[in-house]
């Protein structure tokens, strides 16, 4: 520890050194494969941050505070100790210094999801110097995406056995405001 005391709010709330890992992701909503990965990651590290971020590739289902709630509420259900839930407001890597994590965490469901997550490691260590650990998620969970289930949602199919308890019925209400959108455009 510097001199000068400890360097975050983090470092004061835990004074012994813990291995710390952000979890990032839209959690747009927080899925059973979310979930999976979040304990696999708390298996390594003394402390996962859920970190809910925006990604500006995609269009939201739910709002950030309702995303952020809705993980809150898994995490809780699902009785995972040492596991918490934060909005990211801005850059993921600045946020990953300020809790004063040691590594990203990310799930593979398959080769696509590589293509896509290495780019992003790559950016992260370059304007963060931090490392992304990949995480092989359950198989039998492997096709559970958020962006399926809303689209699973958006026409009146089952999501139950997708999904926390708690986010079944968000999810629900969120596409019973917005509609199906189902006017041949696409977002992911
Ligand atoms: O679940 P997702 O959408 O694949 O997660 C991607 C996410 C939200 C983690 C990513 O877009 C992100 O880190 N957003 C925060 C802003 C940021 O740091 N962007 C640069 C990422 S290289």
């Amino acid at each position: 520890m510097p001199a000068s005391g400890p360097r975050t709010r983090w470092h004061r709330a835990y004074p012994e050194r813990v291995s710390i890992a952000v979890c990032p992701g839209s959690f747009d909503p927080i899925t059973l494969g979310h979930l999976d990965l979040i304990r696999r990651a708390r298996s390594m590290f003394d402390e996962v941050v859920v970190a809910v971020a925006r990604n500006s590739t995609k269009t939201a289902l739910l709002d950030p505070g309702e995303r952020v709630e809705l993980a809150q509420a898994a995490v809780a259900e699902a009785g995972l100790a040492g596991v918490r839930v934060a909005q990211v407001p801005g850059l993921l890597v600045d946020f990953c210094r300020e809790v004063g994590a040691q590594a990203i965490v990310k799930g593979l469901r398959g080769g696509a999801d590589f293509d896509a997550e290495l780019p992003m490691a790559l950016m992260n260590r370059h304007v963060g110097t931090i490392e992304t650990v990949f995480v092989i998620g359950d198989p039998a969970l492997a096709h559970i995406a958020s962006s399926l289930v809303r689209d699973v949602a958006r026409f009146g199919g089952p999501i139950d056995d997708l999904l926390p308890a708690g986010a079944q019925e968000a999810v629900r209400a969120a596409v019973r405001r917005q509609g199906t959108g189902n006017d041949g455009g696409g977002t992911r």
